[in-house]
């Protein structure tokens, strides 16, 4: 099943989806003062909830969970960020358009590598597609200069695991796009204000873009 309406935007640590969902909000907004757009939600995975702060503490380094553990607190957070109210479900049916950093794939290519495809399959089965993905694709080697200046270092910021997680993305989006959800492969090495434009072209074409809001 694929939620209308609803955006993400996958790839691996350093890929610029983080700066991409703010170029796009700019975007948007300006756009937005010329014609009648939808309402935009822009919002991240792991949340600003206390389980994403749960999450973040791992990522950081600053407790230790298993893998395992990991796993299933994405899955709960996203659950929520999903299904609560005026969570991702209720927006995008009531006509807003949602674009998440990192959602179910992310998942599934990150817990993936580190406690196998089974248990992240199954946590992550029962949420519905995103009708539009953009992949940041860039090589890891780059990727990973552009932050090798933040002054935290996160668990899977090294090298050998962003060179898993860019072939597991290639691996599992075409599973993606047998669920109905659009690909856009991004060419991520290019000038952040070259790719938003990338982006924007593939944006502006969703039904809910030319329709303005309403529910569909
Ligand atoms: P970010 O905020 O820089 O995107 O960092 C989130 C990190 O968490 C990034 O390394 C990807 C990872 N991640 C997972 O491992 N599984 C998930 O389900 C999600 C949403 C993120």
């Amino acid at each position: 099943m694929v939620v209308n309406n609803f955006v993400v935007f996958e790839g691996g640590d350093g890929s610029g989806t983080t700066t991409q969902l703010e170029l796009v909000r700019q975007r948007f907004e300006k756009e937005a003062r010329e014609r009648t757009l939808p309402l935009l939600w822009t919002t991240c995975e792991p949340t600003d909830s206390v389980i994403g702060a749960l999450i973040h503490s791992a990522l950081r380094g600053s407790i230790t969970l298993r893998a395992e553990t990991l796993a299933r607190l994405f899955a709960a957070d996203r659950e929520e960020h999903l299904f609560a109210e005026n969570g991702v479900k209720d927006r995008c049916s009531r006509g807003e358009l949602v674009i998440s950093d990192r959602y179910a794939l992310s998942s599934l290519v990150y817990q993936g590598i580190d406690c196998g495809d089974a248990l992240p399959k199954l946590l992550n089965e029962a949420f519905p597609a995103p009708e539009l993905l953009f992949f940041f694709d860039i090589e890891p080697e780059i990727a990973l200069g552009r932050i090798e200046n933040r002054p935290v270092r996160e668990i899977f910021e090294y090298l050998d695991f962003q060179v898993k997680v860019r072939e597991r993305y290639k691996a599992l989006l075409p599973w993606y796009e047998e669920q109905g959800t659009v690909i856009i492969t991004v060419d991520a090495a290019k000038m952040p204000n070259v790719v938003v434009e990338d982006v924007w072209k593939e944006l502006k074409n969703l039904p809910i873009m030319i329709k303005g809001s309403g529910a569909f």
